[in-house]
């Protein structure tokens, strides 16, 4: 039942997150290079959903007020580092899900997954996240 359950929310996310690109276009557009190497960050953000942590969107409403830098260091500093104890009581109100307690969940580091050039890639992306919204 659990594996049925990560399959589940690993396709809905997936849903909004990828896209048929072809190479070329990955060369021509780092925002979009950007948004593919943070595939491995839809296991569990979504852009709109607070599935199993919480969406890339309630990120950015949570650092609204930081400069470009700060912003794109406090994300930098997520993947590198993990993340634990921020967000559980805000989890604890909007996430619903039946694979753990808010309170037992963090976030992994990514840094074996990726170099510092891509971390940045992602970096710019969720920034252009945020830029669209302002
Ligand atoms: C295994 C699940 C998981 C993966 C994979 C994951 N995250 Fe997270 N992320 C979380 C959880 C859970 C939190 C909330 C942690 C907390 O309470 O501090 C979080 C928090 C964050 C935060 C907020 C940090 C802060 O200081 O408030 C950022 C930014 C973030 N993640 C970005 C990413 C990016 C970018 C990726 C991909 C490179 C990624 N995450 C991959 C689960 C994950």
């Amino acid at each position: 039942m659990k594996k049925l359950l990560i399959s589940f929310a690993v396709i809905g996310v997936f849903s909004s997150i990828s896209y048929g690109i072809t190479r070329e276009d990955l060369e021509k557009d780092p925002i979009l290079k950007g948004k593919m190497l943070a595939k491995r960050c839809a296991w569990c953000h979504d852009i709109n959903r607070d599935l199993l942590a919480p969406s890339f969107n309630a990120i950015i409403e949570r650092y609204k007020s930081l400069p470009d830098n700060q912003f794109k260091n406090m994300v930098i500093k997520a993947i590198k580092d993990g993340s634990k104890g921020k967000w559980t009581k805000w989890m604890s109100k909007h996430i619903r899900t039946k694979l753990g307690k808010p309170e037992d969940m963090y976030m992994p580091s990514q840094k074996p997954y990726y170099n510092e050039k891509e971390m940045k890639l992602i970096a710019d992306w969720l920034l252009s996240l945020k830029k669209n919204k302002e």
